[in-house]
């Protein structure tokens, strides 16, 4: 094999390495979350579209008398501060972190939740009894995490308000 030969070689394995890399950046936004999985949430867009803007976050009601509630992690605070879900029914959690690694746990019970950037965490949770729960953040997540916690405060099931959206986010008055 001569110079000229080998070169032509090399430049067209060159070029046919280049077409799939150039393509894997023209890979439209649906077939990409297709590929990522339906679990993946853009950490810089949270606040501006999507399931976890603000008037989406705390609780919401499911038509079959399960509850959802939305949370986001930053440093150094979840989003709401203050949860309010009914005794007895199932509570779906879907939580996702604004930055760093952060974990939900909720005192005097077993649920930890690990909350990743770019990922939504599902947990199902239940509280038998009404009561009020600090969840406090366990993973270490930079200078304010020791402070970094939120409130639960489970309500007997036929005193759980219809929380109007607005009302989602936090416990208000209670
Ligand atoms: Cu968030 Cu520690």
């Amino acid at each position: 094999m001569n110079w000229r030969k080998l070169r032509t070689f090399l430049l067209t394995v060159l070029v046919l390495c280049l077409i799939p890399a150039s393509r894997y950046y023209q890979i439209d936004l649906p077939l990409l979350q297709f590929l990522r999985g339906s679990r993946h949430v853009d950490p810089f867009s949270l606040h501006l579209s999507g399931e976890f803007v603000e008037n989406n976050l705390g609780t919401e009601q499911d038509p079959d008398g399960s509850v959802t509630v939305r949370m986001i992690a930053q440093q150094y605070l979840f989003i709401p501060h203050c949860i309010l879900v009914p005794a007895g029914v199932p509570v779906h959690l879907r939580i996702t972190s604004a930055d760093a690694v952060h974990s939900l746990t909720i005192n005097g019970t077993d649920y930890a939740v690990k909350v990743l950037p770019a990922t939504i965490s599902e947990a199902q949770l239940q509280f038998p009894r009404p009561g009020e729960y600090k969840m406090p953040c366990r993973e270490f997540c930079g200078a304010g995490h020791y402070a970094m916690r939120s409130v639960l405060k489970v309500v007997p099931r036929e005193q759980f308000p219809a929380l109007r959206p607005e009302e989602r986010g936090g416990c208000a008055a209670r």
